[in-house]
């Protein structure tokens, strides 16, 4: 598909619009008992984020030509992960942060058993989606990959495994490779996750197209996080929607504050050249795929 960057925008509307209505979808109702859990997780996973993860799996899903329709339990999964994911990090064993896409925290809102609970459930709802979605595939070889992929992308082997790291390294001069082992953990794993989520709904694909698609995911999973540590530097709380300068605060390792501004712009320049080169064999498919990774190293939030 020939694209621009208003056709990108519309894209990721599209694609944001459709995985809220799937979300919406999946999540128990608030008139459900337990009330206050069920308002909780809404809460969270229904605030306003940018669903980055969700594009991945449709914009992966249309340059392989797969009807959308077939990933949409995909892309809420992982979403309600990722989810589940923010509302533990910003606990106050964690980073204790009060403020997650522009509101109060889950924990803040609620409580923190509240919150903790709110991220145990989210997690077992994703397996549930992965396992139960009738229209995501008839096969159950394909399903079963997809849970054994979402499974150790985000348990200790991914991303829970990386925020164990990133809690052990508060106040640590980590190195450079140590600090990448870190990122791509906590957040490289989980976008892994999303394109392989798409690449598992075809059965059409080859190993070397699936090998570069896997070698463009390691690479913006990486530079999102990177872009991540630089906003913490240089955006603004109102912007971002959660608090500027919590990594500084808590004295924790990130790219500026190890190899310092110029040089984490640097690098994610460099991931996104690699994520294209990885895409060469590609041809106008995977434009959505090009303009996403640009994307995630000029975002602002
Ligand atoms: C924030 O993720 C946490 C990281 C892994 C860097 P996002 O930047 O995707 O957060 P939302 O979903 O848009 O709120
Ligand atoms: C979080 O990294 C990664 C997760 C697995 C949630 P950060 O702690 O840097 O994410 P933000 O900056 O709070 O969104
Ligand atoms: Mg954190
Ligand atoms: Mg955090
Ligand atoms: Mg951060």
């Amino acid at each position: 598909m020939k694209i621009d960057s208003q056709s990108f925008e519309s894209l990721l509307t599209k694609y944001q619009t459709r995985v809220d209505k799937a979300l919406d979808y999946w999540l128990p109702v608030e008139s459900v008992n337990p009330h206050r859990l069920h308002q909780a997780m809404r809460y969270s996973v229904l605030a306003p984020g940018k669903r980055v993860r969700p594009v991945l799996v449709y914009a992966t899903a249309s340059a392989l030509g797969l009807d959308l329709k077939l990933v949409d339990g995909a892309a809420a999964a992982v979403e309600i992960i990722h989810a589940y994911s923010l509302i533990h990090d910003d606990l106050p064993a964690m980073d204790d942060d009060d403020l997650r896409r522009g509101r109060p925290t889950c924990h803040k809102k609620f409580d923190e058993a509240t919150a903790i609970l709110a991220g145990d459930a989210l997690q077992a709802l994703a397996f549930y989606i992965l396992s139960h979605d009738p229209d995501m595939t008839a096969d159950c070889k394909a399903r079963l990959q997809m849970i054994e992929i979402l499974s150790l992308f985000s348990g200790s082997r991914g991303m829970a495994g990386g925020q164990s790291i990133d809690l052990a390294s508060v106040g640590k001069p980590l190195n450079i490779t140590e600090l990448e082992t870190m990122h791509i953990h906590k957040t490289g794993a989980l976008i892994r996750t999303c394109i392989q989520f798409s690449t598992l709904s075809t059965d059409r694909l080859s190993k070397i197209r699936f090998d570069a698609l896997d070698s463009y995911a390691k690479c913006i999973g990486l530079s999102f996080q990177v872009q991540d540590d630089i906003l913490d530097v240089v955006g603004d709380t109102q912007t971002l929607g959660k608090p500027q300068g919590s990594d500084h605060e808590r004295n924790k390792p990130t790219f500026p504050s190890i190899i310092g501004l110029q040089a984490s712009r640097e690098k994610t320049l460099e991931l996104h050249q690699k994520a294209l080169d990885a895409l060469a064999i590609f041809g106008e498919e995977a434009e959505i795929l090009r303009y996403i990774s640009a994307w995630f190293v000029e975002r602002t939030h």
